[in-house]
């Protein structure tokens, strides 16, 4: 008989960033790999994975809660791992509050999960947040079959020390992979139906490494490296921090036409005070300088960004700061957080924490100057001509969904399929999507 804690179906529950994403992708290949399925839609799953996020809010209460209330139709508990940057944070104590919680694997260490499995199997709980540079990256399973637009992790960690964040702590000092594995691991991509591949990293523009002559290169040569690849069409990166760009990042969007017109570069203030006791290296107005080489480089960039409110000390004049910044840049979108107190960071004890009603009046000024950048950018595209990358099938027949070079959301009808690269021309803009019409002939 085999044993009742030998797990057959697996559902992976990822919480956060692209990079969370992207673990959790790699976590459900190997537990496939181990000859587990993916659990049917609607369906109990024999070990679900939390994939967590610990960046901001009460990440760790909202785990406890999911671990509560997982239960399998005839109320016994699955197998529960915990994975991801709360299990980095606060692994022990995951494991003496939920005794439900098997396994505890930190974003270094779930290559891992498979001898977590064979532990839990016996009746053991285990933890690993061990965090071995670039150890998972090798024995990983191959890539499997994958949509058109796919994720690669190239750069990990952080060393910029942001005083809100926790980065630092959860993923570790920042490490490239390897140039020869990415090569290898963008064809397998490719191979398997990518056509667009997002570069990934926490920094992914600290990224260093040696291309196959042995010269050492930076993103922007593994972006002009991947760009030869033929049936790769389409590359992205994200996320840039202002200290890495190099003008080898500017000048390889203008030099390669694979490489998408678009760029998230995150700013968080427009104050310089608050930007220094942010402790980010960069001013309001370094950055805006920054942003006008990336505009000469490609003048049509779509610009994106990260923003925090509240952050202690913040004054209503700092504030009015930011939607300045705001309204100079002009963002095609932007994503914007309530500061949130992460325990172990140095802004955590800084004076000056912010009420929340403040924090919630102020999130809603930015989002109502972000969305209305949003909505003008997205006009403004209308009558362009531009190719959509088709990624799924929309709710209408004969509709499809895809992406436009900058990022938008695009649906259209007509003779597609999933994969091909379209031209279209983009007719009626909404705030968080267009409609488009399909250009003969279909293929760009
Ligand atoms: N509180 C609020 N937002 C945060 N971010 C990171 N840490 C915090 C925090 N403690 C935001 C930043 C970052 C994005 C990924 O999350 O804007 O760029
Ligand atoms: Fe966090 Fe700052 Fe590093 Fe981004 S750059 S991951 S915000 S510490």
């Amino acid at each position: 008989m085999p044993n009742p804690r030998t797990p057959r179906t697996y559902r992976v529950k990822s919480f956060g960033c692209q990079m969370n994403v992207y673990d959790g992708e790699r976590m459900a290949e190997l537990l496939a790999d181990k000859g587990m399925a993916p659990a049917a839609e609607g369906e109990d799953a024999d070990l679900v994975v939390l994939n967590t996020c610990h960046i901001r809010e009460k990440a760790a209460e909202k785990v406890y809660s999911d671990i509560g209330r997982l239960k399998k139709a005839d109320g016994s508990k699955p197998l529960i791992a915990v994975a991801g940057c709360v299990a980095q944070a606060e692994g022990e104590e995951i494991m003496a509050r939920a005794p439900a919680v098997s396994m505890v694997v930190g974003p270094q260490a779930y290559h891992r999960l498979p001898d977590l499995l064979d532990k839990a199997a016996r009746g053991e709980r285990a933890t690993d947040t061990d965090m071995p540079a670039n150890a998972k990256f090798d024995v990983l399973p191959q890539r499997r079959r994958t949509g058109p637009s796919a994720f690669l992790t190239v750069q990990e960690g952080c060393d910029k020390f942001c005083t809100y964040c926790v980065v630092p702590y959860t993923r570790g000092a920042e490490i490239s992979r390897p140039y020869k594995d990415l090569i290898e691991e963008a064809h397998k991509l490719i191979d398997s139906g990518a056509r667009e591949i997002t570069l990934l990293g926490q920094n992914v523009n600290a990224w260093s490494g040696e291309n196959a002559k042995g010269d050492a290169i930076g993103l922007d040569g593994l972006i002009r490296e991947l760009a030869k690849i033929p049936d790769l069409r389409r590359i992205r990166y994200t996320t840039s921090h202002p200290m890495d760009v190099t003008e080898g990042l500017v000048s390889v969007h203008f030099e390669v036409d694979k490489l998408m017109p678009f760029l998230h570069l995150p700013v968080q203030s427009g104050s310089d005070r608050v930007l220094k006791a942010m402790n980010r290296s960069h001013t309001a107005e370094s950055y805006l300088r920054l942003l006008e080489r990336f505009r000469a480089a490609r003048p049509d960039i779509a610009l994106s960004g990260d923003f925090i409110v509240g952050f202690p000390g913040e004054t209503d004049a700092e504030f009015e700061e930011t939607l300045k910044l705001i309204d100079e840049v002009r963002y095609a979108q932007a994503f914007s957080f309530k500061y949130s107190a992460r325990p172990g960071t140095p802004a955590a004890d800084m004076d000056g924490h912010i009420a929340p009603e403040v924090m919630d009046e102020r999130l809603q000024r930015l989002q109502a100057a972000i969305n209305r950048d949003q909505l003008a950018f997205n006009q403004a595209s209308a009558g362009k001509t531009c190719t959509v990358l088709v990624e799924r099938k929309g709710k209408h027949p004969g509709q499809w969904l895809g992406k436009s070079p900058w990022l938008q959301s695009v649906h259209f009808t007509g003779n597609a399929a999933i994969g091909d690269l379209v031209a279209v021309e983009l007719a009626e803009a909404g705030p968080n999507s267009l409609s488009a019409r399909l250009l003969e002939p279909a293929t760009a």
